[in-house]
């Protein structure tokens, strides 16, 4: 059985409510952190845990918390990032959902940690239902003294907001966050400034994940030190995943980093294998805007090693032969998935959800969906692939914010890994548009393409 850090909890009946939090020892990390620690061992603690921003990039937590110049009597702001739109991925609902206490608690510990007095949860508006159950739990502690004046007599005062969000993909981009959080559209800033030093209302400001700032309480609770021996190298701790596509047991699991991804594929523990005997064709790990992986590097490097969970596992190879661990939206497909289909699918969102600032992303995005929607329906020719990968090669690098580079990453790897699948479009025009007209079972097509 692998450590539970998060979810520890997660079944026992009434988590969601106060009261049984409360019993299994809920809050004691705000108890430790305004009654025995200062900011500023806080911080200390969250850096020499390692802990790694979850919501995608992965940039360490407590590095992120010491860019905030020192105290100065300006307001400051932590924004928790519940926004999660990246398709793939649905761990952060699962944790809301369930325990929003531990949420509510991790943004006490930690806007004490970053001396914020107004922070805010901004989620996505089609999670209005978990909206109210946050809403209810923040209503819970400020009536058991754990918000509001005075918090424990110690002197420090918190409001916690609850934001729903513009409706957007591109809002959970951490400056569209805060321009959707003033009121206005949720177009990415240039930076720098960072939110660090010029954020919500010009304030600094944290822009954090929900299961980043979730893990600061058993980080609190035990210790950093603690918590880096967990997990494997600069990976520290547990990761979320939230696992979906054709396996037997589809779900959110929280594994210690550093599990092989046969082990969290196959075992009865987590995925328990491929669903209806069939066979593996790629894995998304890390959610839409990750690098595609065939079953062949997905289980091993391009050196031989056998794949972990990790950041650095699944990166490894670059992007020629590895992928990113991203936000964890681990998707599998198996033997009779079609990569052109899925790839087509992934731009049509990234092509919906570009804000249209940049023309590399606005355009490009258009134009991808133009060349795909060719070779989906049996239309486009060989000289498309190519006009395809020059098209991405012109997004990746070149917008403000990294939602072109997610647009173009999956397109390049599908391209690079499954050119055949491509071709067979190309070759197979009648056979395309057949299955696109429902006269084709779609299982039948990729019986050609092994
Ligand atoms: C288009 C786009 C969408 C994003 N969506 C999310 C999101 O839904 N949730 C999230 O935590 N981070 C998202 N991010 C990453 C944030 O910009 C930011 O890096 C993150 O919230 C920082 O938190 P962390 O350091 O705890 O991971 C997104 C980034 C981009 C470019």
């Amino acid at each position: 059985m692998s450590k539970k850090l998060l979810l520890e909890h997660i079944d026992v009946p009434g988590i969601n409510t106060y009261e049984v939090y409360r019993q299994k020892g809920g809050y004691a990390s705000v108890e430790k952190a305004l009654k025995s620690m200062t900011p500023e061992t806080i911080v200390e603690e969250v850096k020499k845990s390692g802990l790694r921003g979850r919501g995608g990039a992965g940039f360490p937590a407590g590095m992120k918390w010491s860019f905030l110049a020192k105290p100065d009597g300006v307001p400051r702001h932590l924004l928790c990032n519940a926004d999660e739109s990246e398709p793939g991925t649905f761990k952060d609902r699962y944790l809301m959902e369930k325990i929003p206490h531990l949420l509510i608690e991790g943004m006490i510990v930690s806007s004490f940690a970053l001396g914020a007095n107004v922070s805010y949860i901004y989620i996505r508006g089609e999670y209005m239902w978990v909206s109210f159950i946050l809403e209810r739990a923040i209503a819970e502690a400020k009536a058991n003294g754990f918000l509001g004046k005075n918090i424990l007599g110690s002197g420090y005062d918190l409001e916690l907001y609850v934001q729903v969000g513009g409706g957007a993909y591109i809002c959970g981009e951490e400056t569209a966050l805060i321009e959707s959080l003033e009121g206005k559209r949720g177009n990415p800033r240039m930076k720098p400034p960072f939110p660090a030093v010029k954020g919500l209302w010009q304030r600094p400001t944290v822009v954090n994940n929900v299961e980043t700032i979730a893990a600061v309480v058993w980080i609190l609770n035990n210790s950093g030190e603690d918590y880096a021996k967990i997990g494997i190298g600069k990976s520290t701790g547990t990761k979320l995943i939230s696992a979906s596509g054709n396996i037997k047991r589809q779900g959110v699991y929280e594994i210690e980093l550093g599990l092989p991804v046969d082990e969290f594929l196959n075992s009865d523990e987590y995925c328990g294998g491929m669903a209806n005997g069939k066979r593996l064709k790629a894995v998304v790990p890390g959610g839409s805007s990750v690098p595609i992986l065939p079953a062949e590097l997905f289980y091993k490097t391009a050196n031989g090693d056998a794949r972990l969970m990790s950041y650095e596992s699944l990166a490894d190879g670059g992007f020629a032969t590895g992928s990113m661990l991203g936000s964890g939206g681990f998707v599998v497909y198996d033997e009779d998935a079609c990569i052109v289909r899925n790839t087509w699918n992934f731009t049509r969102f990234y092509n919906h959800e570009s804000c249209g600032q940049c023309s590399p992303c606005r355009e490009g995005t258009g134009w991808m969906l133009k060349v795909l929607n060719k070779l989906e329906h049996g239309q486009g020719s060989m000289e498309d692939i190519d006009l395809l990968w020059d098209i991405q090669r012109r997004i990746e690098g070149n917008t403000i914010c990294p939602l072109g580079d997610a647009a173009a990453w999956p397109v390049a790897a599908a391209i690079r890994h499954f050119r055949e699948e491509f071709e067979w479009h190309v070759k197979n025009p009648k056979l395309c548009m057949e299955r696109n007209y429902g006269l084709l079972e779609s299982t039948k097509k990729f019986e050609l393409v092994s």
